[in-house]
């Protein structure tokens, strides 16, 4: 994975066809997605129970761009190896996850894989000052993590802050939550780079007909660009 500030779109497969994965990634893929945004959910951290090692494992092969897998679990340490082992190509955990993030980005690099550390919204920006050097990606919760299909909460001062704070290390700023061609311009103002959108990006598609999960995909990436902020 090379690093570049240009804006991606991620599409988060928790708003996808669960009877289909393998068919729905193809087909967000086909229709130029970046990324394919994965949320891991346990119901302890967050209210609600997606998948574990065992589907992120199943979904890989259909996975050509970016396995970008997004833990809302506590502790994350005991299965760090297990989603490495699955095939993440990065593995973000939450800073609220548990008192070790700096041992637990060294374990995920440790175990090959990029590392990520979210931030729900209640918590600052500050929270990863003493990890940037430990750090590929930041994403910065713009929903209380647990659900597809919320009201964007606005963060991006707090995206402004970790773009400063970040400074010319190669660390994506990632949005996750209420993305749409509304709010896409916003955060890439802001100096976001990574779009994660799930309601956004599959309203009105299905396999059988991929292309408006294109168009989907497409109007949010013009939308970010046309404020994107150069690097
Ligand atoms: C929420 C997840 C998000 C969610 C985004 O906890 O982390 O990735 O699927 O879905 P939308 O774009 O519908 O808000
Ligand atoms: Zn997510």
């Amino acid at each position: 994975m090379s690093f570049d500030r240009s804006i991606k779109i991620a599409p988060s497969i928790l708003s996808a066809d669960f009877a289909n994965f393998g068919a729905e990634i193809r087909a967000i893929e086909d229709q130029g997605c970046d990324w394919v945004h994965v949320d891991v959910m346990d119901g302890h951290f967050v209210p609600n129970l997606t998948f574990g090692p065992p589907a992120v494992k199943a979904f890989r092969p259909h996975v050509k761009t970016v396995m970008d897998v997004h833990l809302m679990i506590a502790p994350v340490d005991p299965y760090i190896d297990a989603y490495a082992e699955a095939g993440a190509d990065i593995l973000t955990a939450h800073v609220e996850a548990g008192p070790h993030i700096h041992r637990t980005l060294q374990a995920i690099r440790g175990a090959g894989m990029k590392a990520g550390v979210a931030l729900n919204p209640g918590t600052p920006a500050e929270s990863v000052a003493h990890v940037l050097d430990l750090t590929d990606l930041i994403c910065v919760m713009t929903v209380n993590p647990g659900f597809g299909g919320q009201k964007f909460i606005d963060m991006t001062g707090k995206v402004s802050q970790l773009r400063q704070m970040v400074g010319d290390r190669p660390i994506h700023i990632e949005i996750d939550g209420g993305v749409t061609t509304q709010t896409a311009p916003l955060v890439a103002a802001a100096g976001a780079d990574v779009l994660v959108a799930g309601s956004a990006v599959f309203k009105g598609g299905s396999v059988s007909a991929p292309e408006v999960y294109g168009s989907n995909i497409a109007a949010i990436r013009n939308a970010a660009r046309a404020s994107a902020t150069a690097a």
